[in-house]
């Protein structure tokens, strides 16, 4: 019999309060995503998806100040401690508006910025725009 693997996203008992606001945004938020599990977090505006898709991300505690509890777990690991770069290996995040998302001038660039986030040396702007070879940055 073989060891299940770790699921990959749990979370436990999570709350979180902005450290301007006097109550919490989200309180004792409990749920676990499966392996190939695709999830919709709705509800009304001010319900705390922001903020619960921000722990998740690591812009929270990192960008956000504030108090929580509880726990994070991505393929079995606690997010508390992790830094940005390495949460980003395991989380992406596609915004509300794509738009105020895209950094570079050209398509490579964008697609190459992941690598040079997480300073994996593959990625922009070392890799440069290499003519012909579009794939250069990630070592295709
Ligand atoms: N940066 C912040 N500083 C202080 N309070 C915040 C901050 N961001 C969100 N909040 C507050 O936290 C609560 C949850 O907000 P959040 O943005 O997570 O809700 P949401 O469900 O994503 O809303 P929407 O559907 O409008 O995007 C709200 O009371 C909101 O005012
Ligand atoms: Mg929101």
């Amino acid at each position: 019999m073989t060891d299940a693997l770790p699921l990959p996203l749990v979370v436990k008992d999570l709350s979180f309060q902005y450290h301007t606001r006097s109550t919490p945004a989200i309180q004792n938020i409990n749920l676990t995503l499966e392996p190939g599990q695709v999830m919709l977090l709705a509800g009304s505006s001010g319900c705390g998806k922001t903020t619960l898709m921000r722990c998740i991300n690591g812009l929270i505690p990192h960008s956000y100040n504030g108090s929580m509890s509880g726990e994070i777990l991505i393929h079995g690991q606690q997010v508390r401690g992790m830094g940005l770069s390495q949460i980003s290996t395991h989380v992406g995040t596609l915004l509300q508006d794509p738009e105020r998302q895209i950094l570079g001038t050209y398509v490579l660039d964008e697609v190459c910025f992941g690598g040079w986030g997480v300073g994996n040396g593959t990625g922009y702007p070392a890799a440069g725009r290499t003519p012909g070879k579009p794939g250069s940055c990630l070592g295709a």
